[in-house]
């Protein structure tokens, strides 16, 4: 097999690494920091795995320095990472925090004296707690809130950060949080969910449009969770299961935002938003966005289940399955997904470009001699990076890769069981060690 090289895709090609704040950050209650809605769910008990939680996370809040060395060091060019709404506005609307945005200011201006590029996510899950007193997601009041913050953020870093994305992976928060509870604030149910879908994707549009108006030459995305979804068997009952979860995982939100709506036709559940929906709203969801953020991890197999109220069909879990190899989160390695999500996002003419926001992999890795030798990461970079190349050269206009993530860190729910780094963060000291794959990925991007 040919070995694939960076200037296969092209000088104009960005390629980094993402981050989240919550995930990183730590320093959860200083210098003014309000309450987030994860700050409170990880207290809570038996909501996270061994009762981790991320007061302190990778310390990324006081070791920005020395990681934006690293970044420098790996000579990965962008980094995507978010910003903490509680940080900048700690009640979540009214008195902004100077603490907040100069932490903010420092980060960006040290990453731009080191030559990396900010691409910054307004929101990555971390809704300050105030607002979620208030409903969250599922109060329409939300809209104004989240603009609000954005306006904020878009006059005090908008001179120096020229990427942003508006929401990181709407699917996941109001899934996991709003109706599966695993995820915070915690919420069940199909009304709290589809209310929530709802607010998302107005506040999407509008932040996209608060955006546009205050800073016209910045470029402007949001990100999506996508997976490749085939029908378990080739029957007729498990392809239909198979369109139905299709519809949730990948069309959800992003056919809304191109002006065709929610994806009801393949999925019944959805015309129930129309409680929720008010005059107008329907060229409220739209924005043209200047790219389209994917971010893809694996696939998904699934079965007719007569049983689910809401959806006919079950996801059949990797560890159902015999899979060749599959990570700490139990999901199966399937390069050629990040491949078919990409034809599929570009199939819609609307999309302008696409970038792969996240793309990566959690492996048990092994800490010995000083080193982590994370053969099984760089196998995974290299191959889903082919894919990336492989989709690209059939004329997919993709236009970034960056990798999930730079440190060990915070993984929600399951805590720091799975470790997804090119960097190996020692869980009592903070010590920062580059794996194999951070080397990898410094030679890969040097030639
Ligand atoms: C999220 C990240 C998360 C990663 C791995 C994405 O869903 O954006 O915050 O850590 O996937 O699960």
């Amino acid at each position: 097999m040919k070995v694939i090289k960076r200037a296969d895709f092209g000088e104009s090609f960005s390629w980094g690494v993402s981050t989240a704040a919550y995930q990183v950050e730590g320093a959860h209650d200083v210098d003014g920091k309000g309450l987030s809605i994860w700050d409170e769910f990880v207290a809570r008990k038996g909501k996270i795995y061994q009762g981790h939680h991320a007061n302190i996370a990778c310390d990324f809040y006081n070791r920005f320095p020395d990681d934006l060395e690293l970044i420098r060091k790996l000579n990965i060019p962008n980094h995507r990472f978010s910003l903490s709404w509680s940080r900048i506005i700690p009640e979540g609307t009214g008195r902004v925090s100077r603490k907040g945005i100069d932490f903010y200011n420092r980060l960006i201006d040290q990453s731009l004296a080191l030559n990396i590029e900010p691409w910054v996510t307004l929101y990555h899950w971390d809704l300050p707690y105030s607002l979620h007193l208030e409903g969250g997601w599922t109060n329409r009041e939300i809209i104004g809130w989240f603009s609000n913050y954005v306006s904020v953020c878009a006059h005090h870093f908008g001179d120096r950060v020229k990427h942003w994305m508006i929401l990181n992976e709407p699917m996941v928060f109001t899934g996991a949080g709003y109706f599966l509870g695993v995820h915070a604030p915690g919420k069940k149910g199909i009304r709290n969910f589809l209310a929530a879908v709802h607010h998302a994707t107005l506040a999407q549009a509008e932040g996209g449009r608060v955006m546009r108006q205050l800073l016209p030459y910045a470029k402007i995305g949001t990100t999506f969770s996508c997976s490749h979804v085939e029908p378990y068997r080739q029957t007729i009952k498990d392809y239909k299961a198979a369109t139905q979860v299709d519809a949730l995982l990948n069309r959800t939100f992003i056919e809304p935002l191109l002006g065709m709506g929610y994806p009801t036709a393949d999925l019944k559940i959805l015309k129930r938003i129309e409680q929720f929906v008010k005059q107008d709203d329907e060229a409220k969801m739209m924005f043209n966005m200047d790219f389209i953020g994917i971010q893809n991890y694996t696939r998904e197999l699934v079965k007719y289940n007569p049983f689910n109220p809401f959806i006919a069909a079950r996801i059949v879990k990797a560890s159902e399955r015999n899979v060749p190899l599959k990570t700490t989160m139990n999901w199966e390695v399937y390069p050629e997904s990040i491949y078919h999500m990409l034809k599929k996002f570009a199939a819609y003419p609307e999309v302008k470009k696409l970038i792969i926001t996240e793309n990566g992999a959690a492996f048990p890795d092994t800490f010995m001699d000083g080193k982590v030798e994370d053969n099984l990461r760089v196998y995974f970079m290299q191959d889903h990076i082919a894919q990336v190349l492989r989709a690209k050269k059939e004329g997919v206009n993709v236009h970034g890769y960056f990798i999930w993530t730079l440190l060990d860190n915070f993984e929600w729910a399951e805590g720091y069981l799975p470790t997804f780094g090119l960097i190996h963060v020692n869980r009592q000291t903070l010590e920062r060690t580059i794996k194999s794959s951070g080397y990898w990925y410094r030679d890969f991007l040097s030639h």
